[in-house]
């Protein structure tokens, strides 16, 4: 399988225990798009808070140990707003692959968050891929998320 845009890519990877399945199927995606794979937790049943998933992953990502990250909750709305709330992040809950794709022309989302009780492991993949494989497109939406990144200071 040849995408473009994933070469030499590495993504970190976290859920809560409510997505630690999704997180191994998606992790077998990136695998297959050969993506290297920083994988922060949780690693079972036992319950943890989604804050300090989304702290690691964020961490990562803004201080670049990795290109992109995958957050993923029970809804993932919890772990996108906890994510959202480190400088520097621009986490997008996208359970379709329209929203993921427009996530990163538009937004230049830097991470993907998704819930493990919301959408179907196939429907999660393709969300994967076409997120993954999607470039910001600048332009005017440059000016945009500069502004968005202005709402920090
Ligand atoms: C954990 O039970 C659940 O609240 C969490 O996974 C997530 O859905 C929160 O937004």
């Amino acid at each position: 399988m040849f995408l473009m845009g994933v070469a030499d890519m590495k993504v970190t990877i976290g859920s809560d225990h409510g997505a630690v399945n999704l997180k191994e199927e998606i992790k077998k995606v990136l695998t297959e798009m050969k993506i290297e794979i920083d994988d922060v937790g949780t690693f079972g049943n036992e319950a943890v808070d989604y804050p300090d998933i989304a702290e690691k992953v964020a961490d990562s990502v803004v201080n670049g140990r990795a290109d992109k990250g995958i957050v993923l909750c029970g809804t993932g709305i919890g772990i996108s707003i906890a994510a959202n709330k480190i400088k520097g992040v621009r986490a997008a809950l996208c359970h379709d692959v329209f929203s993921a794709k427009m996530s990163r022309e538009h937004n230049d989302a830097n991470i993907l968050a998704m819930g493990e009780r919301v959408i179907g492991v196939g429907p999660a993949c393709e969300i994967v891929k076409a997120w993954l494989t999607s470039e910001f497109t600048g332009d005017r939406h440059a000016r945009r998320v500069n502004k968005i990144m202005a709402l920090e200071k």
